[in-house]
């Protein structure tokens, strides 16, 4: 039976890389993305390569995208094998202490990076379920580690903004929460660290490559019935 996979913010960086890693695998990718001519483009670059990619317009701040997404995919495939939860934003006051810090701007990084995540997964569960051994990636970061951010010692104790570690940080949570849901089902639900990776999130200074990120969330996505589960 070939897997389905939807992968928000599919349409460039460690979410399309992704996208094309699980499509070579031989499961139908689908490509979410908030912006339909991006995503259609992430789609048809895929399919070019021989993949079975399809766009999905989703916006994980807009409900009824999210809505729609599950709609399309219950008429489509009546069940989702994997969800790889991989929008995110980072806003640009990061150097800003946590004195500094805009209300605003924390509203703006959480409503996509924890609740967007949030309002997905619990839309798709339905049809998580329905899949023989659905697997959950949360994709994350090690600025979520408030060890690593703490600890004089850690290359990440320069870091001293609020609104993206602290949102990495609730994603954790989140995922252990849902693990532990999730403890009695055949649902498996990690959390991603892809490392510092070139994209358009840092202005491609990262040292990794999206494949290598990709093969984290690959990994954790094909993980087996006796694979962990609420891992950070
Ligand atoms: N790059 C790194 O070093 C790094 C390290 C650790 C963790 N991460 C995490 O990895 C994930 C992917 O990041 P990336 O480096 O690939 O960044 P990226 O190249 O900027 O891609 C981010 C993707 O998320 C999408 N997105 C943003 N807001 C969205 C929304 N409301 N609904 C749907 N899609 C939305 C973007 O769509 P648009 O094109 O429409 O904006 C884009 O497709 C993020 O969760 C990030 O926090 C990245």
């Amino acid at each position: 039976m070939t897997q389905i996979a939807l992968i928000t913010g599919a349409n460039k960086g460690i979410g399309l890389a992704t996208a094309r890693a699980l499509g070579l695998l031989g499961m139908t990718v689908l490509v979410g993305a908030r912006d339909e001519s991006r995503g259609q483009a992430a789609a048809k670059e895929l399919a070019g390569e021989g993949l079975d990619a399809r766009f999905v317009r989703l916006d994980v701040t807009d409900q009824s995208t999210i809505e729609a997404a599950v709609d399309l995919v219950t008429a489509e495939f009546g069940r989702l094998d994997i969800l790889v939860n991989n929008a995110g934003i980072l806003r640009a006051d990061g150097t800003a202490e946590p004195s500094a810090t805009i209300v605003a701007t924390i509203h703006e990084v959480f409503e996509t990076n924890v609740y967007g995540v949030v309002a997905v997964t619990n839309a798709f569960l339905p049809l998580l379920r329905q899949a023989p051994a659905a697997r959950i990636v949360n994709v994350s970061s090690e600025v979520g580690s408030i060890t690593s951010l703490t600890d004089p010692a850690s290359p990440l104790y320069v870091l001293t903004s609020v609104p993206y570690p602290a949102s990495k940080a609730a994603l954790n949570m989140i995922t252990a929460m849902y693990a532990k849901e999730l403890r009695d089902t055949p649902i498996k639900v990690n959390a991603a660290n892809p490392g510092y990776t070139r994209t358009d999130f840092n202005q491609n200074s990262g040292f990794r490559t999206p494949e290598q990120a990709a093969a984290v969330n690959v990994e954790l996505a094909t993980l087996p019935a006796d694979g962990p589960s609420g891992v950070l």
